[in-house]
């Protein structure tokens, strides 16, 4: 796979693939720049170069439609003010009026093209769309790691038809910590697996016991794995159908040699609500209708003890309802631990990125990914379909 500097961009239309799908807040402010900031090593390069930037992107889901509230506008004027130079919103993302926008542009310029999802085409990624995105540069640079899991005309249609492309420095660097601590990791490699849903996370734990010396699981996830070893876990979430998945699992990680670590004690609560009444309990002892929404301080010890030793991270998906105080302590104990540790340390997954940064720990984790679905999808052993155009 090529990368940008492997490329003569100089005076060139450079197509900049980018994740700008970042949180605002209802004013239509940013309220977490990482995907902005992350990308802009390669904005810089190429304007040092003297390239012609296009940059593209969506926003959100607006279904193929126009929808104001999904617009890149905001973006724009922010990525302006970064780069202390006038960054043009393009009306579209392709069609004539985005033509002259790039036809009008000099070297050293920025555009933005309008939401790329404005057209079910790029979901769809259908052939004409992606030719005609990849009419309006010479050189295609796949940069957003973020959503390299989609085959979407942007990430995947549109590098069969231009002449050149290659990897940003993001996609590339995403690509090399992963592979470093995945598959050539100082040892031992402790994999932190929490959030919602067994269901969503089920091929990572299967690929990651290939991997890894000890795998820590918490988050309402956690409660799966406990049914199936018999506890009553009270009213917690549960995915029955994936009961005898979760005690396979534990299965082949005992005869695989892999410690697995599931919490000993929880927070229960007789509500899933802020206000709830909660109660330190062991999961022997998870009274009937209460649900588990946190690790309890004993499993903390025991997650803190494993992750002394650590000396590779992994860290996907959060310990319990971090979001409301009463069921935060957990995550935040880990966030401490990881931040804390010797280790090489990366966390990826919106949630997991999200409570470092709550609890004041993202300048001591070694590498914050900015995908959750393609994160999620490199853990689960595959290729991203993204990264697999570039190299075609
Ligand atoms: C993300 O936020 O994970 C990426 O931008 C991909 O978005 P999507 O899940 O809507 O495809």
């Amino acid at each position: 796979m090529k990368t940008i500097r492997d490329l003569d961009i100089g005076g060139k239309r450079v197509l900049i693939r980018v994740d700008f799908n970042v949180p605002m807040d209802e004013a239509g402010n940013i309220t977490d720049d990482l995907r902005i900031q992350t990308v802009m090593p390669t904005i810089r390069y190429a304007l040092e170069e003297k390239a012609r930037v296009i940059l593209c992107s969506h926003m959100g889901r607006p279904g193929g439609k126009r929808v104001e509230q999904f617009s890149l506008a905001p973006v724009a004027r922010y990525l302006g003010e970064l780069l202390g130079q006038t960054v043009q919103l393009a009306p579209d993302c392709i069609g004539a009026a985005t033509e002259s926008v790039v036809a009008a542009m000099r070297d050293g310029d920025v555009v933005l093209l309008e939401n790329l999802r404005y057209h079910a085409d790029e979901q769809d990624n259908a052939p004409e769309f992606s030719r005609q995105l990849a009419s309006l540069a010479d050189v295609y640079i796949n940069n957003a790691f973020a959503v390299s899991h989609r085959a979407h005309a942007s990430v995947v249609g549109v590098a069969r038809y231009v002449a050149e492309k290659g990897a940003g420095f993001l996609l590339q660097k995403e690509l090399d910590y992963f592979h470093r601590s995945v598959d050539n990791p100082m040892r031992p490699l402790v994999a932190i697996v929490g959030g919602a849903k067994v269901s969503s996370k089920l091929g990572a734990l299967v690929n990651m016991l290939d991997k890894v010396d000890a795998l820590l699981i918490g988050g309402a996830m956690a409660n799966t794995f406990l049914k199936s070893q018999g506890y009553n876990v009270g009213a917690s979430k549960v995915e029955d159908d994936l009961l005898p998945e979760a005690d396979r699992l534990l299965t082949d990680a005992r005869a695989k040699g892999v410690r697995v670590y599931l919490p000993v004690d929880v927070i229960a609560a007789n509500n899933f609500a802020a206000d709830a009444v909660t109660k330190q309990v062991t999961i022997q002892d998870i009274p009937d209708g209460w649900m588990a929404l946190d690790i309890g301080p004993a499993s903390v010890i025991c997650f803190q003890e494993v992750l002394t030793d650590a000396r590779t991270i992994i860290w996907n998906g959060p310990m319990g309802a971090f979001e409301m105080d009463s069921f935060a302590r957990g995550t935040m104990a880990l966030a401490h631990a990881v931040a804390d540790s010797h280790a090489l340390s990366i966390t990826g997954g919106g949630d997991s990125n999200a409570a470092v940064k709550k609890f004041g720990e993202d300048e001591n984790i070694s590498y914050m990914s900015t995908g959750g679905g393609a994160f999620l999808m490199l853990m689960e052993g595959k290729e991203l379909p993204g990264v697999v155009a570039l190299e075609g």
